[in-house]
């Protein structure tokens, strides 16, 4: 929403909202589109649109995964998990992983997969609740509240062979924190920055910045678009977790298209946990 350089285009003003949706096909003109198919892709907050193959694509097969958890994963959360994790960061098994925004749609899965591969893995999460669902649920190994704990020494303690990969989803102090213990070679794939998304000054750069020099770190971002023609690959391998219970996923979801503004709002004060949605429709 912000006129500023990014990756798409601002959303222009009284324009209709952006976002990635998932509906039923209504009425079709295209062969390969059958009505009461389910789609999914990019569109806007409505009630009702007009899709085309260049935004929408069939839901396809989902096996035992739910429709609901189908598109909450594979859509966007589940792919920026898994090129981020895996094509950015690049663990290795027996390295520690620290993961923050952890319970949230894109780092809960993040951990999982870092588990998956065999990483000793420490989230940051915002509540006691948030802690103890991905540390008892998700298999993480260490959970650190970060409003209640004093971040650098909680960190250190829980990272006591140092950081070789940090996902990071929030910026700011947190990346501070991370960057002071990360292990030559460590590598931080750029997902996110929620922590400056909303800042009307400019934001001050990592104080720890000289450790990318020090420690010969690569410090990457990476939008999960660029991986459109890798999604059937991230598709297949989160499918098979998820039905072998190895990737669990959690939806939060509001009622309403009139809730949508004041519940995008949650992702900011960290009020949701896993993936947040409005479902426009009861089917
Ligand atoms: N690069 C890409 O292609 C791509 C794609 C999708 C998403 N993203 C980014 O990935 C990140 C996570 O997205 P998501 O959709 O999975 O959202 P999410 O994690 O489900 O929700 C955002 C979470 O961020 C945490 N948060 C908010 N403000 C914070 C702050 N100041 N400091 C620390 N944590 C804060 C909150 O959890 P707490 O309770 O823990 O604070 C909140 O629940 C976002 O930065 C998003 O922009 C990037």
């Amino acid at each position: 929403m912000s006129d500023m350089d990014q990756y798409m285009p601002p959303v222009d003003l009284n324009a209709p909202m952006r976002g990635a949706v998932c509906g039923t096909v209504l009425k079709s003109n295209h062969p390969d589109y059958a009505e009461g198919a389910v789609v999914s892709g990019l569109g806007t907050w409505a009630d009702y649109q007009i899709g085309t193959p260049e935004t929408m694509n069939p839901m396809g097969e989902l096996g035992s995964i739910a429709t609901v958890d189908g598109f909450s994963t594979f859509a966007i959360v589940g792919p920026t998990a898994y090129f981020g994790l895996l094509d950015v960061g690049e663990p290795k098994a027996g390295e520690t992983v620290v993961v923050s925004a952890a319970a949230g749609a894109v780092g809960s899965i993040v951990g999982q997969i870092a588990k998956i591969k065999g990483c000793r893995v420490v989230g940051l999460a915002g509540t006691a609740e948030k802690c103890t669902w991905i540390k008892d649920d998700l298999g993480f190994d260490v959970a650190i509240n970060y409003r209640t704990e004093e971040v650098p020494q909680a960190l250190a303690a829980a990272c006591p062979d140092g950081i070789d990969v940090y996902f990071d989803n929030v910026g700011g102090v947190i990346l501070d924190a991370c960057l002071k213990l990360m292990n030559l070679k460590g590598r931080i794939p750029t997902c996110g920055l929620i922590s400056g998304y909303n800042a009307t000054e400019p934001v001050p750069g990592p104080y720890n910045y000289a450790m990318i020099l020090m420690q010969r770190l690569r410090v990457e971002g990476f939008i999960v678009l660029d991986y459109g023609d890798r999604y059937p690959e991230a598709i297949a391998a989160l499918g098979q977790w998820m039905a072998e219970g190895k990737v669990k996923v959690r939806t939060e979801i509001v009622d309403g298209l009139e809730n949508a503004l004041q519940t995008v709002k949650k992702l900011y004060t960290g009020a949701n946990t896993g993936k947040l949605m409005i479902r426009v429709h009861e089917d």
